[in-house]
This record gives C-alpha cells, structure tokens and sequence, in this order.
C-alpha cells in the first residue's frame, strides 16, 4: 500500500525506481507502457532515455494535469489515457513494439493527501476511497452491504481477524446515522482487542474497502492477462505490489505462465502438458527496496517488485489466474447491487 508516494515523506519518491530501470532497461529505446502513471515518476525516468516512447494509464483523472506537462516536454514521445488499465487490451497499437509493461499498484502521495478521497484515516468528511472511473463508493459499501458481506470483505481483503466484531458494531451505528470516515475509524479504534503499534488500528479495514471500492483485485487479474497479450517477444513485464494479498496474485500468474508443469487443479490434464511456458522469470524472489532507500522513505518497506520476460510472440494465453481467485471476485461483485 501507499504505493509511490507515502505518508512519511512530504514529497514525490517512486519506489523501487532503480531496480525496475535495471529491469526493463530503456536505455537502449524502445516502447513501453506505464499502466499506473501517478505522478509519472517512472514514466519521466525513461523518458529521460533517448528514442523510447511512453503510453500511459492512469484512472484517475487528476493525473491529466501531471500527463500535459510529460506532452509539452516529451511531445510525440508520450501518450496519457485516462483509463483502468484491464482496459489495455483496446489499445490501438498498429505495429508498435511493446519493449516493457509496468504497473506500480496502490495509491500516490498526492492521493492520500486529496481530502476528497478520503483514503486517510485522518480525512474529516465522508467515505470516499474512490481513485478514479469507479461505480460506487465506501461510504455506500459500508452503509447498505449486509453484516456476512462486509465480514468477508474485510476479512478477505483485509485479512481483518476482528472483522465479525466490526463488523457487529457497524450495524448498530449505521442504524443511529450514516457513517463518515471519522466515525468508522472510532468504532474500529473502540472495538479491536488486538493492537498493533506499527500499523493503525483502521489499516486493515481501510485496505479492504479501497481494494473493493476501486475492484482492485479484477483489476489486477485482467491487467496481468491484457499485459500478457500485448508484450512482444522479449518484452518485460514488472509489477510492484505493496501487500501480500496483491503480491500473491501477482506471484501465482507469473509463476504458473514460467513453468512447464502447472499446479492447477481447474484445467484438464492434456492441456496442461500441452502448454510450452510463455515466461521466464531470472529471479524467484521479489526485488525488495535496499537500506537506503528504506532510510529515506520508510513506507516503501512493504514493497515488492516482481517481473517476467515474454518467451514467444503470442497473444493466446492459458492461465487459470481467474478460477484460482474466483472466490475473491465472488466478493467484489457484492458491489453489483450497490
Ligand atoms: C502508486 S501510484 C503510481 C506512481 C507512479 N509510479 C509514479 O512514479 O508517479 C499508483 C497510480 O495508479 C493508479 N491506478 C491504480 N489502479 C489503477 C487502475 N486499475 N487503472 C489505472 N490506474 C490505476 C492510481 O490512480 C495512482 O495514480
């Protein structure tokens, strides 16, 4: 969580930056799409490179502001669309080369300090969490979802041990007056046994409504996939995650698509021995920020970056990354009614 930017530092710090230049190597040019454009840290690092061109996603539209300046400065070497990345795969490319796919996931500094979101725990006003394009928001997620509901999305999304009890608590306050941010974050503070005095008594809670509101989770699987179709042979796909639920997703598709062997349980046996891999991941393990960069900003601690290289030139790919997450797709349709 807290992404690029965080709350302990009072400026713009993309995370991770040097080891996901070192990954996708612009300096040698080359196209390449930045699916979370945020306040284009990234972006402008490789656009600093010579002869390489960037398309940028970014859903929420107060990036545009951040995106005209990258137009002016980089003239026909940027694209902005302000979309939801699982959107990537309506890009019109012609013949373009896609050379590398980043998605830095999570929330900018510039966001949790837009009093409008609400995604602080400290925002005064109503419950928002809303990043951009979405179709509802936390203040009605926590006002009209049914007791079993809001229990699964928090424990799910959450992994909240006291979300029952929260839960409880919720539905006798929500029957006396809506609840705002300040209220929720009361009744938490007031109901959770457990304390934990690294992370905020709300952290939890307020992960599993963001990740709901904003549908992060589909998101995220069909960015993966759309990603997949669209890099070319070669092509580099890296992806910072900031918890473990995410990284876990994260983890699974580009596993599952580097090994020969699948550990799936949902395709027939034939297909699987069928499947020639479609990536090669040179690194098992998460590139995780070092000591400096965690002297300097803190919050990058949970950070992870994870990353493949395309095999072949193919848009077909097999992965059963949706069957295997059904069950937390399952939870964010409660949305639907909403
Ligand atoms: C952590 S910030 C990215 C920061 C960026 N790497 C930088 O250096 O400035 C994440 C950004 O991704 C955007 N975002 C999150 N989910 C998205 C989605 N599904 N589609 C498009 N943009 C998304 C957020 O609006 C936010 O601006």
């Amino acid at each position: 969580m807290k992404a690029t930017m965080v709350s302990d530092i009072k400026k713009h710090y993309p995370v991770l930056l040097n080891e996901l230049i070192s990954i996708i190597t612009p300096q040698h040019g080359g196209t390449f799409i930045d699916c979370t454009f945020g306040q284009g840290g990234y972006s402008k690092e490789i656009l600093n490179y010579k002869n390489t061109k960037v398309i940028a996603f970014d859903r929420d539209i107060k990036s545009k502001k951040k995106a005209d300046q990258f137009n002016k400065k980089f003239e026909n070497r940027f694209l902005f669309k302000n979309k939801k990345f699982s959107e990537l795969g309506n890009l019109k490319l012609k013949n373009e080369i896609i050379n590398g796919i980043i998605f830095d996931l999570g929330y900018s500094y510039s966001q949790i300090k837009d009093p409008e979101k609400g995604l602080s725990f400290n925002s005064k006003g109503k419950l928002n969490m809303k990043m951009g394009i979405n179709d509802f928001s936390a203040k009605e997620v926590i006002n009209n979802l049914s007791s079993e509901e809001l229990t699964k999305i928090f424990k799910f999304f959450g992994e909240e041990q006291e979300a029952k009890r929260i839960v409880k608590k919720i539905l006798v306050e929500r029957k006396k007056k809506e609840i705002d941010t300040p209220l929720l974050v009361e009744i938490i503070e007031k109901t959770k046994i457990k304390k934990n005095f690294r992370n905020h008594s709300a952290t939890k809670i307020f992960q599993a409504l963001r990740i709901f509101v904003n549908k992060e989770i589909s998101e995220l699987i069909n960015g993966l996939i759309a990603a997949s179709k669209i890099l070319k042979k070669d092509g580099v796909l890296a992806v910072v995650t900031f918890h473990s639920l995410e990284d876990k997703i994260v983890k699974y598709f580009l596993k599952n698509l580097s090994e020969n062997k699948s550990v799936s349980r949902y395709m027939p046996t034939p297909k699987i021995n069928s499947i020639e891999t479609l990536f090669k991941m040179p690194e098992k393990k998460p590139k995780k920020p070092s000591f400096k960069e965690l002297n300097e900003n803190l919050s990058s601690r949970s950070a992870k970056l994870r990353y493949a290289i395309k095999k072949k030139d193919t848009h077909n790919i097999v992965t059963d990354i949706q069957q295997k997450f059904k069950y937390l797709i399952d939870i964010e349709d409660y949305g639907k009614k909403l």
